[in-house]
């Protein structure tokens, strides 16, 4: 169940628009998607992040995550929503696996209007995952794939019997990569995530190698936050090279409400 940003009270679809009974109303966008976004500030990733991570994702580098995810689902799983989303990519593979009701949710609207026009059958809606616009207990899995979290608010939408699915970056996670950008390269430091509602019922590494090409490189080095905190000078150490092996290497974790 949707419910209003506002009076958090459920929202109705009526033609093109989603009403509560207080008549906030919310209009479905062209693509699809539904804003219930109260701040007008555009946050989470822009244009030129997400056209990168789409490049970079398109050609399924990351598809072992996704099969990964898959063999967690159980395929009667009445609602799946992917918190954090970005361009859909996950929530797309997975809609098109299980016949689930989907939602994906980001705080990016650019995101989530490029995801809506990939995908009818998910509904995508701008929210941030500090104040999900869903209501309490009404979610059976809940994905969080390199993205911002909320114990609040999971624990919150989550059923007494659902779970949560989250996806990190393992310590030497492109380590490559940073050498070759990198002076002194840093490892990842696994933020295992603050979650105390929650109990971890499984976690997993997932690794694998992928050879990249310059322009995957900096794909992918643009839909990471290295992006913003790399000088122009290591930046430019990607236009040396043509290809170059990469660790890929993921933390899967599968948690659970504590009782
Ligand atoms: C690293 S991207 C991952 C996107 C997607 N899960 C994937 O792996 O392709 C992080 C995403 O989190 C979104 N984001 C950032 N802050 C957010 C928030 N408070 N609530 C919801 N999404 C947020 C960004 O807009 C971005 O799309
Ligand atoms: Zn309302």
């Amino acid at each position: 169940m949707i419910i209003c940003p506002k009076c958090k009270k459920e929202l109705f679809k009526v033609d093109n628009t989603y009403k509560c009974i207080d008549h906030h109303s919310y209009d479905i966008a062209k693509s699809g998607y539904l804003n219930l976004l109260l701040s007008r500030f555009n946050a989470g990733d822009n244009k030129e992040m997400l056209i990168a991570r789409d490049n970079f994702l398109k050609q399924d580098f990351y598809l072992p995550i996704a099969k990964n995810i898959l063999t967690k689902i159980p395929h009667d799983t009445p609602l799946i929503v992917d918190c954090g989303c970005g361009t859909g990519y996950y929530t797309n593979y997975l809609a098109q696996n299980i016949s689930s009701i989907f939602i994906g949710i980001d705080i990016s609207k650019a995101a989530i209007d490029f995801a809506a026009k990939k995908n009818k059958k998910v509904l995508y809606i701008v929210a941030s995952n500090s104040n999900i616009p869903l209501a309490d207990l009404s979610v059976d899995v809940l994905l969080n794939i390199f993205a911002p979290y909320s114990d609040s608010e999971f624990t919150r939408i989550i059923s007494s019997t659902g779970k949560l699915i989250t996806i990190s970056a393992n310590a030497h996670h492109l380590h490559e990569l940073k050498e070759l950008v990198y002076h002194v390269p840093h490892t990842n430091i696994d933020k295992v995530y603050f979650l105390p509602s929650f109990k971890m019922m499984s976690e997993e590494v997932l690794e694998y190698t992928m050879v990249l090409t310059q322009n995957d490189l900096l794909n992918l080095f643009k839909m990471t936050p290295y992006y913003f905190k790399t000088k122009i000078s290591d930046f430019e150490k990607l236009f040396t090279i043509d290809k170059l092996e990469v660790t890929a290497s993921f933390l899967i974790r599968e948690y659970q409400k504590q009782n």
